[in-house]
């Protein structure tokens, strides 16, 4: 029997596709939006094929403790809700997902928030929340016979893409711009043996590039406008309310770049909901980088009708992304929940990646926005010391282990970018000392840290 039971609907006009049925740019044929994963057996309140919250929920905890392969995915672990294979056997997964959420005591006592954790989703196999969403459209790609993928990517797609394509056994092409991506993705996608082509374009040059390849060629297509993309990085949402005992957070802060992710965890705060699963849904806020910043213009300026694209400059290179693809569906994310969407300058975001690894925990660049967004908002009165804070942490830090250093050397910011902020700065730089291989030396190198 099938266990495939969704359909794609418009995000733009709601016409309904069969899965097969999507152009290979997925972009709809008569409006030219994105669609959605739906499954129109949840709507019916008695149907079958409407999931029971009670059983999901013991079910889901008991295959914590199951020996079988897919059970140990925090993707596939909540196979109920991304019915979008003909058989679960073609799933393609490293075992991603089930990553920690951690408690920030330090971040939280600063900013007087009694509770404030960070999901890190760098923790995943290949150091990004990506693999949660690879895992999903790499399977529907290998189901469907695909012998090729691709993704543009600023770094972290192609590493993951690259492995999970190894792990199928299919071929995989990454577009990349052109010494703007972090060096430990760049080896990943190497090492996972994609067919890497660094091109003189950005991001958004590299995707547009991308969609006409595909539209030539029988190239499955990896972005995140691919829809089942985000059918696993929905997933978090369902780790994050089960960690919460479904009582879920009241906020939820996640980087803005290609939109992919807020679009992706607002869809499954949504259908917990809608499922009875949980009763409400967090605040959903997104926060972009001040040089990359198109959804915070496009919901000031016109409320989020259009958006406008800009040319992005920032050096969380992750987010260097000035046409977001999933622009519609964040703002619909942030919209309906009451959150917002706000930007951080360069050295707002050095400080606040900075202060994350002084947890203990660390995180790339892009990732770092949330903490720099969470104390803007604070500061802002918007959100109140009693609530619940998750901030998502996207990367891991040793993908960007250059940003880290030039930071702690001092050489990452310039003056006018650290001006006001420079007591603050060095306060946390943690440079490396050259010192006399002598006992006395070493000890002498601890005075300066004293208290
Ligand atoms: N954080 C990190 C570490 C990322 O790699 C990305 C996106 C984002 C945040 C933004 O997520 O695009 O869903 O809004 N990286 C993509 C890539 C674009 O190609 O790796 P988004």
């Amino acid at each position: 029997m099938s266990e495939n039971l969704h359909q794609l609907r418009c995000f733009g006009c709601g016409a309904s596709l069969e899965g097969a049925e999507a152009r290979p740019d997925f972009r709809c044929a008569d409006c030219g939006d994105l669609f959605e994963v739906e499954y129109p057996g949840w709507s019916h309140r008695k149907g079958p094929d409407r999931p029971n919250p009670g059983a999901l929920k013991w079910l889901w905890r008991e295959r914590r403790c199951s020996s079988e392969g897919l059970d140990h995915s925090g993707v596939w672990r909540f196979r109920e809700l991304l019915p979008i294979l003909e058989s679960f056997g073609n799933a393609v997964t490293l075992f991603e997902g089930n990553t920690p959420l951690y408690h920030l005591p330090r971040a939280a006592k600063r900013l007087g928030i009694d509770q404030l954790f960070a999901k890190h989703q760098g923790m995943n196999p290949t150091g990004s929340f990506k693999d949660t969403g690879m895992t999903a459209a790499m399977s529907v790609a290998k189901e469907r016979g695909f012998e090729w993928v691709a993704c543009a990517s600023t770094g972290n797609t192609s590493a993951a893409m690259a492995a999970y394509a190894a792990r199928a056994g299919l071929k995989s092409l990454v577009l990349i711009p052109d010494g703007k991506i972090a060096w430990g993705k760049l080896s990943q996608a190497m090492d996972y043996g994609a067919v890497t082509c660094q091109l003189k374009a950005d991001f958004d040059g590299c995707l547009t590039l991308l969609t006409r390849i595909v539209n030539e060629a029988p190239i499955y297509l990896l972005n995140s406008v691919n829809p089942y993309r985000l059918e696993g990085q929905k997933t978090p949402a369902f780790e994050i309310a089960e960690a919460f005992d479904w009582n879920v957070p009241d906020h939820l802060i996640v980087p803005g770049g290609n939109l992919g992710n807020s679009s992706a965890l607002g869809k499954g705060f949504r259908e917990m909901l809608e499922l009875g699963l949980t009763a409400r849904m967090p605040k959903i806020s997104v926060i972009q980088a001040a040089g990359a910043n198109p959804l915070v213009r496009s919901l000031a300026e016109n409320g989020g009708t259009s958006l406008e694209p800009v040319e992005a400059h920032t050096r969380a290179t992750a987010i260097r992304i000035g046409n977001p693809a999933s622009w519609r569906k964040a703002a619909r994310a942030i919209q309906e929940t009451g959150g917002w969407c706000l930007d951080v300058t360069e050295a707002e975001i050095a400080i606040a990646k900075a202060e994350i690894g002084a947890e203990g925990l660390g995180c790339e660049p892009a990732s770092a926005v949330t903490l720099a967004g969470l104390k803007k908002l604070r500061a802002e009165g918007k959100i109140a010391s009693s609530e619940t804070v998750v901030l998502v942490l996207t990367g891991h830090t040793l993908k960007d282990a250059d940003y880290t250093i030039e930071f702690h050397r001092g050489t990452l910011l310039s003056a006018d970018e650290s001006a006001g902020r420079e007591a603050e700065i060095a306060s946390l730089q943690r440079n490396a000392q050259v010192v006399e291989a002598t006992p006395a030396a070493v000890l002498a190198a601890l005075k300066g840290r004293a208290g």
